[in-house]
């Protein structure tokens, strides 16, 4: 394991951002894991995933380390599920086809999320319906200070919108090792509902779709929509989609008629802040090289050579226009490093 220093992170961070490392590390199991974190106890420690959730706008003065543990397995299965376990390091979107390769059921809907298995519980990751919730049972973490290793059951994650433990109360003490899913082998629990699913099946026609049926009209949807990291830095949703207390949203609603909104308890709503930088204007606008992209509003994306500092600035001005044009402050979804 060789300690690299000064170490460029644009090829790991889908932004695409210059950047460097003051140490880095690839860690490729868990003894490695555990040795270095030994070895550099006093040292500042920076995990890195999959590098897809981040906006960096300096330099880390840190020792990183690249967690690229892999490996994929199943468990435990009866007739009906199997539990599949998948190390941190595995691609996201590789993982999700994998398992529907062998027909298990349950990430379908979450095809082409950029990043990797072991950042996903970190946000609860999400689309079309289907959160990492929905299909998780536990993760595997190593603790930076002393190298305990602890099992995270689905209710110790305090799971939320874009939301877990590992955010909060638990923020930069643990690294997520491998995580468990448990997926249907039949019966599978199909859904279409959620906003152009349908609309993309009905044009394949497809009337009774398999879970590979849905996989492909994600990828297409998201592939229409979502700009691909590989040839546009970005980082997914920069923003999360603010949610409101019905009461102080009926006020907005009456001057904003047209404002979209759904429900998510008896007493809030969520808006589509997507839809909010659209009508503010920003939609497909570019400030040098940073832009907000133009077929998804909620995605700030990098034409080449932007710097964090300048994303981060395109972010700040669409959040005080967002505060000034509906009074509602949006919260970005990335970290901001
Ligand atoms: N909208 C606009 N203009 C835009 C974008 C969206 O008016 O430029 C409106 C749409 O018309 C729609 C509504 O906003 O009525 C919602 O749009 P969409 O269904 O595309 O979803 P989203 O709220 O923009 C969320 C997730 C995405 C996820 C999609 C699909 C968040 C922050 N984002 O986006 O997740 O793929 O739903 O489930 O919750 C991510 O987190 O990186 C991500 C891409």
């Amino acid at each position: 394991m060789e300690i690299l220093h000064n170490f460029s992170l644009k090829n790991y961070n889908t932004f695409g951002i210059e950047a460097s490392a003051k140490q880095f590390v690839n860690v490729q199991n868990v003894t490695d894991l555990t040795s270095i974190l030994k070895q550099n106890k006093t040292a500042k420690k920076f995990i890195l995933g999959g590098g897809s959730n981040m906006l960096l706008t300096q330099n880390i003065n840190a020792l990183v380390l690249h967690i690229d543990l892999k490996g994929k397995r199943i468990i435990q299965e009866n007739d009906d599920f199997v539990w599949v376990e998948s190390q941190a390091g595995e691609n996201w979107h590789e993982f999700v086809l994998w398992t529907i390769a062998q027909n298990f059921g349950g990430l379908e809907n979450m095809s082409l999320i950029p990043g990797n298995v072991g950042t996903t519980p970190i946000q609860n990751i999400g689309a079309y319906g289907t959160e990492i919730k929905d299909t998780f049972v536990s993760c595997k973490a190593i603790t930076i200070e002393n190298q305990e290793i602890k099992k995270f059951t689905k209710e110790e994650c305090h799971f939320g919108y874009r939301e877990s433990i590992f955010k909060n109360v638990a923020k930069d003490q643990y690294i997520i090792t491998s995580v468990v899913f448990k997926l249907t082998k039949r019966n599978h629990k199909i859904n279409t509902s959620y906003g152009d699913i349908l609309g993309e099946l009905e044009k394949n026609n497809i009337t009774n779709p398999s879970l590979k049926d849905v996989s492909n009209a994600v990828i297409a949807i998201r592939q229409s929509k979502l700009p691909d990291p590989k040839e546009l830095g970005n980082s997914g949703s920069f923003f999360k989609n603010p949610i409101l207390l019905k009461t102080d949203f009926e006020k907005i609603h009456q001057q904003f008629p047209e404002m979209k909104y759904y429900e998510v308890s008896e007493t809030e709503v969520k808006v589509p802040a997507g839809w909010l930088i659209e009508q503010a204007g920003f939609k497909g606008k570019r400030f040098g090289d940073a832009g907000i992209h133009k077929n998804q509003a909620l995605v700030l994306v990098n034409y080449g050579n932007a710097t964090g500092q300048e994303i981060l600035a395109v972010s700040k001005t669409i959040q005080d226009t967002i505060f000034k044009t509906f009074g509602i402050h949006i919260e970005a979804e990335v970290n901001v490093i």
